[in-house]
């Protein structure tokens, strides 16, 4: 076991972007191609890709597809049809900064390249999208190397949704921890929640996890303040699809019920996020939009309609916890405890 991932998320090779079909895991292990900005923004609305990390990754490769796949060979046409991926991108999924960040970059970069021709242009925008997506499998093992101090030999850890290698570029920010533990010689548990409705801690926590040979077992959502009522796991560690400028974090819809449990059962509960993920310009989580999915995640399982006919359902994909119940971020330039607006600042003035 190395701590490094035996998959690929996402890739770029010569003009395709290539995929691994999050939503077949764990049946199949499908890989899919795509040759343009329509076909990434589509595969990001319908979960083919997900997490933060790799919404955001993908974004830039849609853009940078857009760039090498223009027909127009003028600086305005071509600068137009880059800007029209961009907006499309922006679309696809609310919550995740990453993707708006990584939209900026791109954006920044195409501002950048104003006065190269179009084909150098398009190059500088491949390049920086390839920056992104390397850079994000570097800030995931920083956020490894910090976060793994905090887990004990020995420990159970109790994580939701899925914050792994399948949601980054690679290696993960909350199981990126675990990974670096286990690499650091611990021995380590891991409980995945399942996370309805899209099951991202039964499909793929618990794929990705026992694949790389560390041991996982699933509890239904339900299950989890019961488990941390009774010491079943010794800390939480979860993702993170935005945190505020006051430390509350958007994350997958649950880990909110499942930080009040840590609380109540006085048991740690970590947020680990690479700094693309920390958003200083939304003041609190009340802020923060929260994506509606469609009815059909939670009337149907497995294509097969669970919910009567006609019976309305909520779909909140995420929720947000409150700063006040986390006992620390873990992000990739150290650890930031209360008071968390004063850490997170200090830390983006330290980093300038
Ligand atoms: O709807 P998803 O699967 O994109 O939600 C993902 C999460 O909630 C993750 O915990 C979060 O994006 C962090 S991923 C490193």
């Amino acid at each position: 076991m190395t701590g490094k991932s035996s998959f690929t998320t996402i890739e770029y090779n010569d003009g395709v972007v290539t995929m691994l079909d999050q939503r077949r895991l764990p049946h199949e292990e499908i890989y899919n191609h795509y040759n343009c900005a329509e076909e990434v923004a589509d595969a990001i609305t319908t979960m083919v890709i997900r997490g933060a990390p790799a919404i955001g990754v993908a974004a830039a490769y849609g853009i940078a597809l857009a760039a090498r796949h223009s027909t127009c060979t003028k600086p305005d046409g071509f600068r137009q049809q880059v800007e029209s991926a961009a907006v499309l991108l922006s679309g696809t999924r609310p919550t995740a900064v990453n993707l708006f960040w990584a939209i900026d970059r791109m954006r920044n970069a195409l501002a950048r390249s104003a006065a190269l021709p179009v084909q150098a242009a398009a190059n500088a925008l491949i390049e920086e999208a390839r920056a992104i997506h390397a850079e994000d499998l570097e800030l995931c093992h920083r956020i490894g190397a910090f976060g793994q101090t905090l887990i004990p030999d020995g420990a159970t850890v109790l994580t939701h949704c899925n914050a792994g290698a399948l949601a980054t570029a690679g290696h993960g920010t909350a199981l990126g921890v675990i990974r670096s533990a286990v690499a650091a010689g611990k021995r380590v548990r891991v409980i995945a929640d399942e996370t309805r409705p899209f099951l991202q801690g039964a499909r793929l926590t618990a794929w990705e996890l026992s694949r790389d040979g560390i041991e996982v077992s699933v509890a239904v959502d339900g299950a989890a303040a019961w488990l941390l009522k009774n010491r079943r796991a010794d800390l939480v560690i979860v993702g993170t699809d935005r945190v505020a400028a006051n430390g509350d974090v958007a994350n997958k819809i649950g880990t909110y019920g499942v930080a009040l449990s840590a609380h109540a059962a006085g048991v740690p509960f970590y947020v680990a996020a690479p700094w693309s993920t920390i958003d200083l310009q939304t003041a609190n989580g009340n802020d923060i939009i929260i994506e509606e999915r469609p009815s059909s995640e939670v009337t149907h399982v497995l294509g097969q309609r669970i919910v009567p006919e006609g019976v309305p359902v909520l779909n909140p994909a995420f929720d947000v916890t409150p700063h006040t119940l986390i006992t620390a971020l873990i992000t990739d330039r150290g650890l930031v405890s209360a008071p968390f607006d004063e850490g997170l600042r200090a830390m983006a003035m330290m980093a300038q």
